[in-house]
């Protein structure tokens, strides 16, 4: 049974003109395993948010059933959802920590509004604050914090009660790539180390490509495709997934660039993609060799996702025509590849 799962479920806010309904979220079916780490990714609007807070209970679907760990939480009283939320920890943009309270009072607030005796907060909250690398900073506040430790404060914070999901959205957006890949990192670490299943909303694909193991993509409320990373990075299927994946992963050049690349190189252009492991880079550039012919790689870049390598080379290809033309079709008969013009 998935640790998460949703069922037809549909949100709407009555819109800012009178009698407009806004279709937030539209007929999701979702299903979470535990242990998973999903990506959530959609441009802005698209719903990701108004999904986060279905499944945390901060506010009611308007249809559809939603479980969360076996238990059906669209119909349950606020006294219930209330423990419901507790095995949910919940990360932000801007941190949303208390700027009042210290390090230690930001990560020790669930503890105590729990109702945890003082002294097991006290060795909860040392745990957590090595666990997140910030021991030193206990008693700081958070304005004297980076943004990336203000997020590791969040972390720890969401961590306090022991909860089994944790909902990120937009964590990593306000920081800059270094601590992304730091967050990143301890995110992994969270998950790997505590078992935690994690929900990552985003719109930066390289977040994605670095932490889900399976990728959820919605537009206008709807999940228009989800899959296992490499499966949703290397064969999109829905065009606002192309585009995502794009962002990321350079394949055939475009307009512009073939233009750039024509003025150094007037050979036969191709792009090699490869996506299967089993098709070696040196079995397609051995096929190119043993025909003499000459090549040079002028775009493109090879990518690991979900600890795959993925990638589309374009290759210029010289030498005797007919040598070349032979190389091109041995090659496409390895691997994918497209002519650019
Ligand atoms: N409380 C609300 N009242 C009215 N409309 C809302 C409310 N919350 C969200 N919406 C609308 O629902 C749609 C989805 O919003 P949501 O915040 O879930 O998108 P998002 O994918 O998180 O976008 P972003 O990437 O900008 O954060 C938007 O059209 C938004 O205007
Ligand atoms: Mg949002």
């Amino acid at each position: 049974m998935p640790l998460i799962e949703l069922r037809g479920v549909s949100k709407t806010y009555p819109g800012s003109k009178r009698g407009e309904t806004v279709h937030a979220v539209r007929d999701v079916d979702l299903a979470v395993e535990e242990g998973e780490i999903v990506g959530v990714v959609g441009y802005s609007g698209a719903g990701k948010s108004t999904l986060v807070r279905l499944i945390n209970a901060l506010e009611p679907a308007t249809s559809g059933s939603i479980t969360v760990a076996g238990t059906e939480i669209t119909t349950l009283s606020e006294r219930r959802l209330q423990r419901v939320r507790r095995g949910i920890g919940m990360i932000f943009q801007q941190f949303n920590l208390f700027h009042s309270r210290t390090v230690y009072g930001n990560v020790a607030y669930p503890l105590v509004v729990a109702g945890v005796p003082r002294d097991e907060q006290h060795a909860r909250v040392v745990e957590l604050l090595t666990f997140v690398g910030l021991t030193d900073k206990a008693h700081a506040h958070p304005e004297q914090l980076s943004g990336g430790q203000k997020q590791r404060v969040g972390i720890a914070r969401a961590l306090a009660t022991g909860p089994s999901i944790l909902l990120a959205d937009e964590a990593t957006s306000a920081l800059d790539p270094e601590t992304t890949a730091d967050v990143l990192g301890l995110l992994r670490k969270v998950n790997r180390e505590l078992g935690v299943t994690i929900i990552v909303i985003t719109h930066e694909m390289d977040v994605v490509r670095s932490l889900a193991d399976r990728v959820v993509v919605m537009e206008d409320g709807r999940v228009v495709e989800q899959g296992p990373a490499f499966d949703l990075f290397t064969r999109p299927q829905h065009p606002t997934t192309q585009r995502f994946v794009r962002t990321l992963i350079d394949d055939v050049p475009d307009g512009p660039t073939t233009e750039a690349i024509r003025r150094h190189h007037d050979g036969r252009l191709v792009t090699v993609s490869f996506r299967d492991e089993s098709v070696s880079q040196s079995a397609v550039f051995a096929e190119i060799i043993r025909r003499g012919v000459e090549f040079e790689l002028v775009h493109g870049g090879i990518e690991q996702v979900g600890g795959r390598a993925f990638g589309h080379l374009t290759l210029e290809l010289r030498g005797d025509p007919g040598a070349v033309s032979d190389a091109v079709a041995a090659v496409g008969a390895l691997v994918e590849t497209t002519e650019v013009a």
